[in-house]
């Protein structure tokens, strides 16, 4: 896709962070916008600035993990502009330490919002898009975390890993289909943004309760690290910029660290010669 003015783009969890980015790269290109977030103002925040930058927009405020959601959502956008061109399937949350530490409502949440709402997105924004029969674009925000592994924050690398799968697995399936559908999947690394705070945006059934492990050394060292990371990060306007140039130039990954490829061949070569990963 090489024209962008008055197609329409809907972003997941776009009230902040990347998914604001790439809206507001959307709109800068004159395309209309659906913004859903979980956290209402932040969504009528973003609405209320790319209208401000001259295109329209509307909000969803809704829990995008819930597949109904997900089926308001594309009423809100046909309702609203009548079709849909781009899908960022990006709302996604953090959670570190490891599996048998963590509360089960964390390993459920983290698995709803960071998988499940992508598998969800293409589930019920596909027919769609092949009703339309114009040609359309997916992008799916996985994570450099997709392509590793570590001991630490385990389930983050199992939704990424899973999602980096599903984006290969639903492109090839489009593709040999013929349908003029293509899939992207953006594999940032660090980003400042505040997913180090996600924890704000639970959806009421995984609220934080009285678990001890929310009072652990290991929750705060993880809270810690995370922050630390994204400190460190790229600034999200770049990730915006990144989106459009890779749909532009029909690029499947979206790379926007250069050590992503260096981390996804030592990945590869371990997986060839067998090695350990502690010795990879
Ligand atoms: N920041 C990074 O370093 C980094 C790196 C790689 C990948 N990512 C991925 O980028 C995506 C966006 O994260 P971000 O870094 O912009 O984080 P962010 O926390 O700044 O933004 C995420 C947005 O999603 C919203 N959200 C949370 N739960 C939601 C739900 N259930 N339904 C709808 N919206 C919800 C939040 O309110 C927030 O506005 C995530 O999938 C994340 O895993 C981030």
């Amino acid at each position: 896709m090489k024209e962008f003015k008055d197609k329409v783009l809907v972003v997941t969890g776009g009230g902040r962070g990347i998914g604001r980015a790439i809206a507001v790269e959307a709109a800068k290109r004159g395309m209309k916008c659906v913004v859903n977030d979980i956290d209402g103002d932040a969504a009528r925040s973003v609405v209320a600035e790319l209208k401000a930058l001259g295109t329209e927009a509307v909000a969803q405020e809704a829990d995008i993990s819930l597949y109904e959601n997900i089926e308001a959502l594309l009423k809100l956008t046909l309702d609203t502009f009548g079709r849909v061109d781009i899908l960022c399937n990006n709302a996604g949350c953090a959670v570190s330490g490891p599996i048998w530490e963590l509360p089960k409502r964390d390993i459920d949440w983290i698995a709803e919002l960071n998988f499940l709402s992508h598998i969800y997105g293409m589930k019920v924004f596909i027919p769609q898009m092949i009703k339309q029969g114009t040609p359309c674009e997916i992008i799916n925000t996985e994570s450099t975390a997709g392509l590793m592994t570590s001991g630490k924050a385990t389930m983050y690398h199992c939704t990424k890993a899973a999602g980096v799968a599903a984006s290969e697995s639903v492109y090839m399936g489009l593709k040999e289909h013929g349908y003029p559908i293509t899939v992207h999947c953006l594999v940032p690394a660090y980003v400042k943004t505040t997913i180090h705070l996600a924890d704000l945006h639970r959806p009421e059934r995984y609220k934080m309760n009285d678990d001890p492990y929310y009072t652990s050394e290991e929750y705060k060292a993880g809270q810690i690290r995370s922050e630390r990371g994204v400190m460190s990060g790229i600034e999200d306007w770049y990730v915006g910029e990144a989106v459009f140039t890779a749909i532009e130039d029909e690029k499947f990954y979206i790379f926007t660290h250069p050590e992503s490829q260096v981390i996804a061949q030592g990945r590869v070569q371990r997986l060839a010669s067998g090695v350990n990963p502690m010795l990879g």
